[in-house]
């Protein structure tokens, strides 16, 4: 494993059971949407990169696929493999697939590829690994303006340690530059989707449970410590307090189902197939341009 992937496995696995039981669930809107766009599912090898605890494989087996699973974490792969005993669920680092070439016919990222320390690396990786004829989908975080979260983030980024200032990463969440990088691979486009996955907490212990779970959060304590932490998150998300002292953050989702075609690597110009950015049936209210395309 590469030393980021080994520290963001020991991130994501600071607070498991917060994860799983508060704050990974927010995401649920955007596993139907894919689940319901691209059935049937029934017999389809499915890889998951990033898979966490395993939610999306388990609701995809629940469909008929043979879901798969990869990740950093040691304890949050370890409750994947009890939700998915039939499935191949690795620690792993998906820089590095040890899977064969074309071996899934349906490979997700959910929330999970920016964390590589080489995105394109884990990106090409994915690709190889996915059949030709079969789908690539890459969930990220919306945008500033349509996620309330960003002050969280921006929050616990200030408390977190100083960027290494000489990586000269692609910006994985940014799924505009992503589709071009997956046209220059060769895929074809079919959709964007953007889901609301609001995050809703019954009271403040609840919020502070979910919010300190994750794996920037682990990383803003264990540099600025605990109560600051606390206090800061606190803080950021008082704006989103109602009368009752629960919380309601809206924040977007958005996915990108690429088609694999021939596997090659980049060459050339970008083909001109750009897909746009539309409403998931989720919210079923149409389409709804919220990025350039
Ligand atoms: C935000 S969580 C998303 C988990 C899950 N996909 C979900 O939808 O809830 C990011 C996940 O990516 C994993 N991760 C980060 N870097 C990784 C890497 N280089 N290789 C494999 N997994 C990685 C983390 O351990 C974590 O479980």
């Amino acid at each position: 494993m590469t030393p980021s992937a080994h520290l963001q496995g020991e991130a994501w696995g600071a607070r498991v059971l917060d994860w799983v039981q508060v704050q990974q669930p927010t995401i649920r809107p955007a596993y139907r949407a894919v689940l319901d766009e691209l059935g049937p599912w029934t017999g389809l090898p499915v890889l998951d990169l990033g898979c966490g605890a395993g939610e999306f494989a388990a609701l995809a087996g629940g469909r008929g696929a043979r879901a798969s699973g990869l990740d950093a974490c040691a304890p949050l792969v370890a409750i994947a493999r009890r939700r998915n005993p039939a499935g191949a669920f690795v620690v792993g680092d998906m820089e590095h697939l040890l899977f064969p070439d074309g071996a899934f016919s349906v490979v997700t990222a959910f929330n999970s590829l920016h964390f590589a320390d080489d995105p394109v690396a884990a990106l090409g990786e994915a690709i190889r690994v996915t059949r030709p004829g079969g789908h690539l989908v890459v969930a990220a975080w919306g945008p500033p303006h349509e996620c309330d979260a960003v002050t969280y983030l921006l929050d616990l980024g200030a408390l977190m340690p100083p960027p290494d200032v000489t990586s000269s990463r692609w910006d994985a969440t940014d799924l505009g530059a992503l589709q071009t990088l997956l046209g220059r691979y060769g895929l074809s486009l079919s959709s964007w989707r953007v889901v609301a996955c609001p995050w809703e907490f019954s009271d403040l212990p609840t919020a502070l449970r979910g919010l300190l779970s994750t794996g920037p959060a682990a990383q803003a304590i264990s540099h600025s410590g605990w109560s600051r932490v606390a206090d800061a998150v606190t803080a950021s998300i008082a704006p989103y307090r109602r009368r009752d002292g629960s919380y309601l953050l809206s924040n977007t989702c958005h996915y990108l189902i690429a088609t694999q075609t021939d596997g090659a690597p980049p060459a050339g110009p970008a083909p001109s197939s750009q897909v746009r950015p539309s409403q998931s049936n989720e919210r079923g209210d149409g389409e709804h341009q919220t990025r350039p395309g």
